[in-house]
């Protein structure tokens, strides 16, 4: 689901103030991104369902693999201070169409916030409404491993030591 509704409220989603005001947190989270590398700068700003809101943006490395995406930084943020339950995310860049999470994004948002709202949105004021689910379909879940691990037949005590609850 992607939608470019600009007024009143928006189709799914929040209030359009509300909206407005988490995609202006966003934008500006992106000017804290450290990018020296790539010089893409995003910002991305999540709401708990508490009202609170958390930001983050992309941290780059000179070992390239060990870049932090914004979205990842902010939920990280948000979960470090105890919030769990995450209504909705903005993601700014300066790309036209808005630019999507990537698929390691997609990945830990389905796993930390699978009932966000997204919004990505750019300077200029396009915003494109989506949802991690829509991002990910057929998605690998906390759920998949209550179907049993391959070898242990559910019974090794390690894994179940460490799994976690899965997603109602
Ligand atoms: N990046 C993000 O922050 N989020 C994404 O979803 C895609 C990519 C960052 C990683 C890297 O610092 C830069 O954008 C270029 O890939």
């Amino acid at each position: 689901m992607t939608d470019r509704t600009r007024g009143g409220r928006v189709s799914g989603g929040m209030p359009q103030k509300q909206r407005d005001a988490l995609t202006k947190r966003a934008l500006a989270a992106r000017d804290q991104a450290y990018a020296p590398y790539s010089r893409y700068h995003v910002g991305a700003a999540l709401l708990t369902a508490g009202g609170d809101v958390f930001t983050g943006a992309n941290i780059e490395n000179a070992a390239y693999p060990l870049c932090l995406c914004a979205e990842r930084v902010a939920l990280a943020a948000a979960y470090a201070a105890g919030h769990r339950d995450i209504g909705a995310m903005a993601v700014a860049t300066t790309t036209s169409p808005p630019a999507s999470p990537c698929g390691g994004c997609r990945q830990v948002l389905m796993e930390l916030a699978p009932d966000a709202v997204l919004y990505l949105c750019n300077p200029d004021g396009e915003v494109d409404e989506t949802t991690v689910r829509a991002l990910l379909p057929r998605a690998f879940t906390p759920s998949a491993l209550d179907n049993g691990t391959a070898g242990n037949s559910g019974k090794n005590p390690r894994v179940k030591a460490t799994r976690p609850r899965a997603h109602s």
